[in-house]
């Protein structure tokens, strides 16, 4: 368990030796498959790691111009780039980029098609199979109603594919292999007649492959599927799956006060440094800590900004809190780093690596200027 003392708070900790326990785990469905994984870097971009990274991956996955230059220029291998839309002024950097090059409309295909075609790269097309797998996550699920991600069925030109090499679907958000399994059921039946002129087949992310009841076998049979029946050449690209639980938030408990029950402020804010506990809503692991009213006492645990429901939740322990106290949210490596932003001048928390013999080294701090920079 990490030193919570050994940090300035507040602070974002990554821990090597379990970003690097699942990394093995993803290398070695590669191995068994022949599947490549990307890193999606929406999830995790703390590109200091990247060189490790790529040590196991086949390389990254981008959502736009900025992802696709940081993975060129941090790991340097195979660079995956889909957007809804391509502005104009991006797509030839982007192109320099990326390997593989994912369109999410036939006019986007038909304005940078030749573009793409004559620098030799790749050409997918985002498809959507309009098989929800996932409830009450509208905001999460590319196949709710009136979703703008991917091409339906009725809007896909199956005589208009020239130079397509490849499709590309993304549907899950932390599932497990029954949810991919079902995903391609439907993926087979509307766009099967013409898997087979594909060279490849992206499976976007939100596979949970790294979480302890994933089920990998399950996993490595639908990739051979695609393999065997198609000639596919199979690409994967989770996020979340490779820093799952690997980062830690460290804050400090700056006063503690009552309203109908008692609140302790921390130096930390849900809006500007887990923002994803608001919008999934989720609520994020605590260590040492229980439920409410679990342990003998309960706190609301909030922050220093004026948004009245800045809060992480109510959270218990086995003795009262006290000002100066460290505490230390774990699974905050992904969708942190990179949604942070700097609300009510907040700082944003320095990045710490933790390494496997136990040392941390710094990696990032920040202060007044990353605050006025962006405004
Ligand atoms: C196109 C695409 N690929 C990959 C991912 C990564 O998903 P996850 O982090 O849930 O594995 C996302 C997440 O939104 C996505 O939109």
């Amino acid at each position: 368990m990490l030193d919570k003392d050994m940090f300035d708070t507040p602070c974002y900790v990554i821990d090597e030796s379990v970003l690097k326990h699942n990394l093995e785990i993803l290398k070695g469905v590669q191995e068994r498959t022949g599947a490549k994984i990307l890193l999606a870097q929406k999830a995790f971009s703390c590109y200091h790691l990247y060189p490790m990274i790529g040590q196991y991956l086949c390389g990254t996955a981008c959502s736009g111009l900025f992802e696709a230059k940081l993975g060129y220029e941090e790991m340097g291998k195979e660079n995956h780039v889909f957007s809804a839309a391509y502005r104009k002024n991006e797509i030839d950097e982007i192109i320099g980029y990326c390997g593989h090059i994912i369109f999410n409309s036939f006019s986007q295909l038909d304005k940078y098609r030749d573009k793409v075609l004559s620098a030799g790269k790749k050409i997918g097309l985002r498809i959507n199979p309009e098989h929800s797998t996932q409830e009450g996550h509208e905001i999460y699920d590319p196949c709710s109603p009136r979703s703008r991600l991917g091409i339906t069925l009725a809007n896909f030109r199956k005589n208009d594919l020239r130079g397509v090499s490849g499709l590309h679907f993304h549907t899950l958000c932390e599932q497990n292999s029954d949810d991919l399994e079902a995903t391609l059921e439907a993926v087979e039946e509307k766009f099967g007649d013409i898997l087979g002129d594909m060279e490849w087949i992206n499976l976007g992310g939100g596979h949970h492959i790294t979480r302890e009841d994933y089920d990998i076998p399950r996993l490595e049979k639908c990739i051979k599927h695609l393999q065997e029946k198609y000639g596919l050449e199979v690409f994967l690209e989770p996020g979340e799956a490779i820093a799952l639980n690997a980062g830690y938030l460290v804050t400090e408990v700056l006063d503690i006060t009552k309203n109908d029950m008692p609140i302790a402020i921390l130096d930390t804010s849900a809006a500007c440094h887990m923002p994803d506990v608001l919008e999934m809503p989720y609520r994020p692991p605590l260590f040492d800590s229980g439920l409410p009213d679990e342990k003998k006492f309960t706190y609301r645990l909030g922050s220093q900004t004026c948004l009245a429901g800045d809060s992480i939740g109510e959270y218990s322990f086995d003795s009262p809190l006290s000002i100066g106290d460290r505490l230390v949210f774990g699974d905050m490596a992904i969708y942190s780093m990179v949604k942070n932003n700097t609300f009510n001048g907040m700082p944003l928390p320095s990045i710490y690596l933790l390494k496997e013999d136990g040392s941390a080294q710094l990696l990032r701090s920040f202060g007044y200027d990353d605050f006025k920079c962006r405004l």
